[in-house]
């Protein structure tokens, strides 16, 4: 079970390095006007989409493992609230991901009128989804 663990975490940690990252590239490209390095921005924008989409399967799959397989935090009954909790900053983590994809798109048809004050803000979500999911698996306080 702790191989499983420790593969989780690496695979968590290394998904929320591109979540990080990504929309930092968005802010860079929603100041940028020069558009040798917005084709760059771009081109480093979708190398990370497509590779932190890759590391988001086994860290939600070695999770869903310690869950279902191992039984960790499952069951409606008490005590199992923090996974529940966890769960639910999952979705929106998911959703979050989903939504750079879209933003991506945007960008590379030219289309983006998102401000990098924006994008800034935007920035700040994951770091604020990975406070909470941590507390909520470590502490575990209800
Ligand atoms: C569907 C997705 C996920 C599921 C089902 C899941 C489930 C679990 C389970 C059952 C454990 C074992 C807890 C224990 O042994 O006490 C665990 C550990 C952990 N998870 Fe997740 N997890 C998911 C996604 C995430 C995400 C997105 C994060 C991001 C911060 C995360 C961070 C951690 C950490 C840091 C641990 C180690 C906790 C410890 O050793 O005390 N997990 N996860």
């Amino acid at each position: 079970m702790l191989w499983i663990k420790a593969l989780h975490i690496v695979f968590v940690a290394s998904w929320f390095a591109g979540l990080f990252y990504l929309p930092r590239i968005f802010v860079n490209l929603a100041m940028e006007t020069e558009p040798m390095v917005i084709e760059r921005l771009l081109l480093m924008a979708r190398k990370l989409y497509r590779f932190m989409t890759i590391l988001a399967v086994p860290a939600i799959a070695l999770g869903i493992w310690l869950w279902l397989v191992y039984g960790i935090g499952r069951g409606p009954g008490p005590g199992n609230g923090w996974m529940h909790a966890k769960l639910g900053i999952v979705v929106l983590l998911i959703g979050y991901h989903h939504a750079c994809g879209s933003l991506l798109k945007k960008f590379e048809r030219g289309h983006n009128k998102r401000s990098h004050k924006w994008f800034r803000w935007f920035n700040e979500a994951p770091v604020i989804l990975m406070l909470a999911a941590v507390i909520l698996v470590v502490v575990k306080p209800f």
